[in-house]
């Protein structure tokens, strides 16, 4: 299994992933110097008083909750299901599935026969309990003092005006929106707005280029797109338009023709006098979607019937449109954000991600709306003005929960104390991290420095694949230890299963799989149910393969090691080497690329490139720069190369494989460690490649 690769055998090497092993900063040290300090053994416990008042109190508590969700999760989920308001109520088996290949089509249903709608409990229900006039959403713009709110009832009346104005253009159930925004209000309502006619929202993150917004559109043929004019992103301002149109070309190029493109007038980034229009496909939102009424029915949907797709990164290919439908994954968001964030309706909450990735979705629209929480919506960026704005959001909001990333955390960590000492952060009770594994040292100091050592860390494992938190604390129950996603959520059978597929119980690493379906987990890849089947559920049949390494410790905590396939997750987003790869050569001058990851102090994983260039190119820095363009152009800045290295051949295997073992050992300098090049078919490629190192 080439899975194998990459995957170190100690939990504690594993932690050291991240440790870097370019040149040695002053993060990298002490990183260092404390990952190789601990151990296992280091508990954090939660304090009497938290626990006191959480939803689950103790270890006991959780332990029967699991039990009972594991034994009987029909009951489990019913009950919980019940909360939500149903026209119908699904049907009595509440779960099928078949997840094992050998016994036929992989197909998961839950909450069958039910009709619902995830907008209408979001919006309508949180009103019709009295929390009409409870602050939904605060907007934080990306210039101090921009902002703006929203009350439940009035986020309503603009996911309605909007709703209305879709179906009114013939946008209805089933049909595909295109959403390509920035972190506006109107992000969150227009995947609303989506949700309440049954239309399917597909959102595209900003940061994105036009090649692969349009890619995106080929695959999915919007009946309607959604974006904005521009955006201030720091100090930067980005002509979203620009690249839409650019995007909106190639898709009509390609026979995927999109009539209708409503754009929101970012005012503070870009007038409407310079934005470029085209006449009878562009519409200015403010122009159209105020004058329609602000209530509107909503469309009741089957709870398998589709909520959206959202497209990620796999090890080969083209990016997979992963699918999740209504009701199991309104009952799952909602169940994962009220326990592992220890909700209450007191609590303001502030997830930093952005609604393009799966994060936005699950826990910046969806699970927190469906509990009636407050949440904050920020547009900018963490650093700008200054690496103290986080903080500054947290006291001006009083902001109670802050989900965030590691390699926000490490960053911010970088820029010293006293940024953050400088505010109060007295309101913040919980924290939580999500994106990659969050390293020892990191985990110390979100917890003592931003937390004050009074929060609990709530690192949550889970993907855009399984809509929902897998492996998560739950504040209050368990002691945590730094770096460790702990134990799994209710109803999630995490397991541990060697290269041949076989469970190993007690202390142990290898391949982390999931026995039975859950509520959240997608049903499918957009119009590729095979390739759903042949990622997920085939490597080990019988399980959802999640793609992670993973180990267990003699106390049954989980601890994620990474990806275990050709997938690279750099500040929290997962990246395909095949899809980087693919960007270089498509650049004349590149003969052939081979892509892996390397660790990054701040970033977790950095983007190293190993290029072949045609016969007769110099090798230079201009070429180095137009190829790094050419990534920017295909995917998008964030998956821009670190490091160009030369190389006037890649290692292959002798039957063709590109030989990454030691591609990575080279990128990350280990060179004593190469291992066995005796299978290469030319082995004095790799000296050439040491020979080019600072080239
Ligand atoms: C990684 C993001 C360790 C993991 C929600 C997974 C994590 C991939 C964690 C999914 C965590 C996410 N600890 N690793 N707490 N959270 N990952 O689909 O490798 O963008 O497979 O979903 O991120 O990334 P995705």
């Amino acid at each position: 299994h080439r899975w194998l690769l990459g995957m170190g055998s100690a939990p504690h090497h594993d932690r050291l992933r991240h440790v870097g092993s370019g040149g040695i900063s002053r993060l990298n040290a002490v990183v260092l110097g404390e990952a190789l300090a601990a151990e296992e053994n280091d508990l954090v416990f939660p304090s009497h008083d938290f626990s006191r008042h959480a939803h689950i109190s103790s270890p006991e508590q959780y332990q029967n909750m699991y039990e009972r969700s594991i034994e009987d999760p029909a009951g489990f989920w019913s009950n919980i299901a019940s909360q939500f308001c149903w026209k119908k109520r699904w049907n009595p088996e509440v779960c099928s599935e078949n997840i094992d290949v050998r016994r036929g089509t992989v197909k998961i249903e839950w909450f069958k026969g039910g009709v619902t709608n995830i907008c209408y409990n979001a919006l309508d229900r949180n009103i019709e309990a009295g929390n009409g006039d409870k602050v939904a959403l605060y907007w934080e713009g990306n210039e101090p003092g921009q902002d703006a709110q929203l009350t439940y009832a009035q986020m309503l009346e603009k996911v309605c005006q909007l709703a209305n104005y879709l179906k009114n253009v013939g946008v209805g159930k089933g049909d595909t929106v295109i959403i390509y925004l920035p972190m506006l209000m109107e992000l969150p309502i227009a995947m609303l707005a989506c949700a309440r006619i049954g239309a399917i929202h597909s959102v595209v993150f900003a940061g994105f280029s036009a090649e692969s917004l349009s890619q995106r559109i080929v695959d999915c043929k919007p009946k309607a797109m959604i974006s904005c004019n521009a955006v201030c992103r720091g100090a930067k301002v980005i002509h979203l338009k620009e690249i839409v149109d650019t995007a909106l070309v190639e898709s009509v190029n390609s026979g995927v023709p999109v009539d209708l493109c409503l754009i929101f007038e970012n005012k503070s980034a870009m007038k409407r006098e310079s934005t470029k229009w085209q006449i009878g496909r562009d519409v200015w939102w403010e122009d159209v979607v105020p004058q329609f009424p602000t209530k509107c029915l909503v469309e009741w949907v089957d709870a398998e019937d589709p909520l959206f797709l959202l497209y990620t990164s796999g090890s080969t290919g083209k990016p997979k449109g992963v699918l999740h439908t209504n009701g199991g994954y309104m009952v799952y968001t909602a169940t994962t954000f009220k326990y592992a964030f220890d909700y209450k309706p007191s609590d303001v909450y502030w997830c930093t991600a952005d609604c393009g990735w799966i994060t936005g979705h699950s826990y910046i629209t969806y699970g927190p709306l469906l509990n009636g929480a407050t949440i904050l919506v920020f547009e900018g960026a963490p650093s700008y003005p200054d690496p103290g704005r986080c903080w500054d959001i947290v006291d001006k909001y009083k902001v109670t929960i802050l989900y965030t990333a590691p390699t926000l955390v490490r960053a911010l960590m970088r820029d010293g104390d006293e940024y953050v000492t400088r505010y109060s952060r007295k309101s913040l009770r919980i924290l939580g991290s999500v994106g990659e594994p969050i390293n020892p040292s990191a985990w110390r100091w979100f917890y003592n420095v931003v937390g004050d050592s009074r929060c609990p860390i709530s690192d949550t494992w889970w993907q855009t694949e399984t809509g929902g938190f897998m492996i998560t604390p739950i504040p209050g129950a368990w002691p945590q230890k730094p770096g460790s996603a702990t134990f799994p959520f209710f109803g999630i059978q995490p397991v541990i299963v060697d290269e041949k597929g076989n469970e190993i119980e007690g202390e142990c690493t290898g391949y982390l799989c999931i026995k039975k379906s859950w509520p959240g987990a997608f049903r499918s890849l957009y119009g590729d149910h095979e390739r759903y089947e042949t990622t997920y559920f085939k490597p080990f049949a019988g399980y959802y393969f999640t793609g992670d390494g993973c180990s267990r410790d003699k106390d049954g905590y989980h601890w994620l090691t990474g990806r275990v396939d050709d997938v690279i997750n750099v500040s929290g987003h997962r990246i395909g080497t095949a899809e980087v790869e693919s960007a270089l050569v498509s650049h004349p001058h590149c003969a052939e690329a081979a892509v892996v990851g390397v660790d990054h102090e701040v970033k977790g994983q950095g983007i190293y490139a190993f290029v072949t260039l045609v016969d007769g190119i110099p090798y230079s820095e201009e070429v180095r720069k137009s190829l790094i363009l050419a990534v920017r152009n295909q995917i998008g800045a964030f998956a821009a190369p670190d490091k160009i290295h030369w190389a006037p051949a890649i290692p292959k295997t002798r039957s063709g494989k590109i030989m990454r073992r030691i591609l990575r050992k080279i990128a990350s300098r280990q060179l004593d460690e190469l291992g066995d090049t005796s299978t290469l078919v030319d082995p004095s490629v790799v000296d050439q490649l040491i020979a080019l190192i600072d080239h």
